[in-house]
């Protein structure tokens, strides 16, 4: 505890204080700490009271779980200077225990895996359906986790009505901002992080075809990242992209290229999510990645990791392909911790046994009983925390 009052009156490293912020209850570490405490308590106490906790053993070791609990989050928040996070999907969030209490033990940051996308959020034109996004995101802040938003303008999992040659172009450029603004505005103060225009470059370096690019052009980002501003001035907007980790890559200096001209235009755009989905055997190295993440950072802009697994491709026992996940893992986490403006480090999924890489693929931190990898304390450590358990 002593440690902990420390880093609170000492504050954040000054470098690290302009890109990295304490989260969704930022300025308030002690009183989270305490308040945790006391909702937990709370809940615990009412469960008690209907009766629903069986006998009193099981009773004393949920509230030891919960105490547990508080103390890791006010600590947590306060030790670790980039937030690790994970993509979740509604089904297992709901569904599984085990996720539930991985996720709020091994992670500060969550995304909805496929819930906020078009075809989810806005299944008809002018329907929205935000109940699945709403309870995520209600999770979240209940445990003081912060929530990146996925994603409002993507070229995949659209609805119907969006590609089905319906609305004429200037038609769907209407169409498009009103989402935008429509899902900023519900979620404003409560998602502080957007992914905004989602994998608007192909591996080529060119535009990548998809219904907002035929329709308007390559100005449809610009266009997306001005609405969301509008709607939601405090939030931050990135624009987020796959097979973009080589600094030399044509995808990644396209991706550079565009970024510095809607920086030059003007357009509210605060950062570069690099996804990261890689493998054992085909991965940057943390120069590499350090340089691709420079290459972002200079230009002003925040960098965050945002859907990082690991395929553990074959030769060799599995023993031995974990050991190189974890040093993949581990020069991911080096290359962003060692840059202040990289804003957080997040894989896209907590246990192999849910992943959209199938539950052979082996990519993430836990297994698909939901035990830690070695990966799994390489990323911690790496991420910048004495503390972590
Ligand atoms: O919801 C339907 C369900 O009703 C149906 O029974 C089932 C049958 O297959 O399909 C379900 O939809 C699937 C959806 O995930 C929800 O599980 C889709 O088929 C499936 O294509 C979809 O895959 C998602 C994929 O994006 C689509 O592009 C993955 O879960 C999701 O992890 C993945 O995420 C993307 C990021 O958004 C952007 N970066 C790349 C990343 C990996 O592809």
């Amino acid at each position: 505890m002593a440690l902990v009052f420390a880093l609170l009156l000492a504050g954040p490293p000054a470098a690290h204080a302009a890109s990295r912020d304490a989260g969704p209850c930022a300025g308030q570490a002690a009183a989270r700490h305490g308040h945790i405490a006391a909702v937990l308590d709370r809940r615990a106490g009412a469960r008690r009271t209907r009766g629903q906790l069986g006998d009193a053993r099981a009773d004393r070791r949920r509230s030891r779980w919960h105490a547990r609990l508080a103390r890791y989050y006010g600590e947590q928040a306060l030790l670790r200077p980039v937030p690790r996070g994970t993509a979740i999907t509604y089904r297992t969030l709901r569904r599984s225990r085990a996720l539930r209490r991985s996720f709020l033990t091994g992670f500060e940051q969550l995304t909805p895996e496929n819930e906020m996308k078009m075809e989810r959020l806005q299944p008809a034109p002018g329907v929205f359906r935000f109940a699945e996004a709403d309870r995520m995101v209600r999770f979240a802040r209940r445990y003081c986790k912060r929530v990146r938003g996925h994603t409002l303008v993507y070229g995949r999992q659209l609805p119907r009505w969006a590609t089905d040659g319906r609305f004429g172009p200037e038609q769907l450029g209407f169409e498009m901002e009103w989402h935008v603004r429509t899902v900023m505005s519900r979620y404003a103060g409560r998602v502080a992080e957007w992914d905004v225009v989602n994998e608007a470059i192909g591996p080529d370096g060119s535009y990548a075809r998809n219904v907002w690019f035929d329709a308007l052009g390559k100005r449809y980002v610009e266009r997306a990242f001005r609405a969301a501003h509008d709607a939601d001035p405090s939030a931050r907007l990135f624009y987020n992209d796959n097979g973009i980790e080589l600094p030399d890559h044509p995808h990644t200096v396209a991706v550079r290229a565009m970024v510095a001209r809607l920086r030059r235009r003007g357009v509210p755009i605060h950062g570069v999510g690099i996804q990261n989905h890689v493998s054992t055997a085909h991965h940057a190295s943390e120069a590499q990645l350090a340089r691709t993440i420079r290459g972002f950072t200079s230009m002003g802009l925040n960098v965050a990791i945002t859907e990082m697994d690991v395929k553990l491709d074959p030769p060799g026992t599995r023993a031995r392909r974990l050991e190189r996940q974890r040093l993949v893992y581990r020069a991911a986490a080096r290359a962003c911790a060692r840059n202040p403006r990289c804003s957080s480090f997040s894989t896209w999924g907590v246990g192999d046994g849910v992943s959209w890489l199938g539950p052979m693929a082996g990519g993430l931190l836990f297994d698909r009983g939901y035990r830690r990898k070695p990966a799994y304390s390489a990323v911690s450590r790496s991420l910048g925390s004495p503390a972590a358990p």
